[in-house]
């Protein structure tokens, strides 16, 4: 195989995986090695981005940028390490990078990269001016394009939020004969990596809605305050934006047991959830509140009354069908070849989404270390699968068993009853 050609798939394998660092390398040093060092400094600069610390990227920089710039002029005779002796006649003030050339690696390679890889750091000199009001900064309020059609199996799911949301939504005629607004709040819940967040996607999707997402973290401010400021800021911008999703990850992190609650200001900041929730602080017409866990037990129980996040969604592991479809679209853009779908599906049992799609990378990975070693590229096959399955376990085993304590034990007001269904089902009860 040409080199140009290698080249070119490896190139289509790293769009595929872009956080794939020796996958990465090994094309960077190809392209070296075919003198297109240009691309090679853009694709170890992507690495570098990713993982700033790693020294084959480095040593590989070094490389390229000995190939791409002229060389500096001849050091004096060098110091072996590179320790601060090295280091120490450089200014203090050594960023931004002076404009001309330079002799120092580090520099020259920021700017030969300036037009490529953003900065990992702002400074504080240009950082960017401030927004203030009406734009939305700490969230991102974007349109959804995955469709409910795009979720793989989950039909009772699907049907719960037809019922509680999109039919009201469709039918407007409907809701003003029954007297229902059209906001709601619904918490879905479920192991790890089953499609939680994918679905709440999907559902801003269906409604052609905008969707804004916060995790705990976007809101959480070190500042006194701050934290509700956010929040209020995020549900503002939510209200602005309606129709709109409003998706609360891990809101078990938000809106915890105030009784376990430490901390006063996570007590505040529970309260203030609450508070948006009721539109006490601005009408939530038009603003569907989802909010996903995979703790629901040690979610504050204020958060699911009438009005709040009142109907609870179970999200499971996917069944055979929708296993199907998610093996289907994470292979959708690989070089397969008789792939047994039917024999993988049954052998994915318990698998998680995120455990199929991760079944899919090991399979990928495995037929491209082939194909690297033997310098000529093959599909994915049957062999690679399996191979992966030996070593990719499902994840959801350990959430299960902690679910069958609550169901047995705690499952107060039946809010747990799809689970105890479903474990009975699954004989785990
Ligand atoms: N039913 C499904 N149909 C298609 N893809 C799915 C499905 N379920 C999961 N996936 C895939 O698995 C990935 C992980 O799912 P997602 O991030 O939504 O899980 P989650 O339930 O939110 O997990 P966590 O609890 O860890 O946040 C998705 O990006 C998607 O690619
Ligand atoms: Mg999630």
């Amino acid at each position: 195989m040409s080199s140009d050609a290698l080249i070119d798939s490896l190139s289509s394998a790293v769009d595929a995986r872009p956080d794939d660092l020796p996958l990465r390398l090994h094309l960077a040093t190809l392209l070296l090695d075919a003198g297109r060092g240009g691309e090679a400094i853009a694709q170890i600069g992507q690495a570098l981005a990713r993982e700033p610390g790693s020294d084959a990227a480095q040593a590989l920089m070094q490389r390229a940028l000995g190939a791409a710039v002229p060389p500096p002029p001849p050091a004096p005779p060098a110091v072996p390490a590179a320790g601060p002796a090295a280091t120490a006649p450089q200014p203090p003030a050594q960023r931004p990078a002076p404009a001309g050339p330079t002799d120092d690696p580090l520099a020259a390679y920021e700017q030969e990269l300036a037009d490529v890889v953003p900065p990992r750091f702002a400074r504080a000199g240009d950082e960017p001016e401030p927004v203030t009001g009406d734009d939305d900064r700490v969230y991102d309020v974007e349109t959804s394009t995955i469709r409910l059609a795009d979720v793989g199996g989950m039909s009772a799911v699907k049907e719960r939020l037809e019922l509680a949301f999109l039919g009201p939504l469709r039918n407007p005629e409907l809701r003003r004969m029954y007297g229902k607004s059209l906001r709601g709040g619904l918490m879905l819940y479920g192991p790890p990596g089953c499609g939680k967040t994918f679905l709440a996607r999907a559902v801003a999707g269906e409604m052609g809605a905008k969707f804004v997402s916060l995790s705990i973290v976007d809101v959480l401010d070190m500042w006194m305050g701050n934290s509700e400021r956010n929040l209020h800021e995020l549900f503002e911008a939510a209200r602005r934006n309606a129709p709109c999703v409003l998706f609360l990850d891990e809101v078990d992190a938000l809106g915890h047991k105030r009784s376990q609650v430490s901390s006063s200001s996570m007590r505040t900041l529970g309260n203030q959830l609450l508070a948006e929730l009721d539109g006490m602080e601005g009408s939530n017409e038009g603003v569907f509140v989802l909010a996903a866990t995979n703790t629901p037990w040690d979610v504050d129980p204020a958060l699911r009354r009438p009005g709040r996040l009142d109907r609870v969604v179970l999200v499971l592991p996917p069944d055979a069908e929708a296993r199907a479809a998610i093996l289907e679209y994470h292979l959708r853009e690989r070089p397969i070849a008789g792939i047994d779908l039917r024999k993988v599906v049954a052998a994915t049992e318990d698998f998680s989404g995120a455990d199929l799609a991760h079944l899919c990378e090991t399979a990928a990975e495995y037929a491209m270390a082939d194909s690297v070693r033997s310098g000529e590229v093959r599909m994915i096959e049957q062999r690679d699968v399996e191979r992966a399955l030996k070593e990719v376990r499902p994840s959801t085993r350990p959430w299960m068993a902690t679910a069958r304590n609550v169901a047995m034990f705690a499952n107060e007001g039946g809010v747990y009853d799809d689970l105890v269904a479903y474990l009975k089902k699954r004989k785990l009860i």
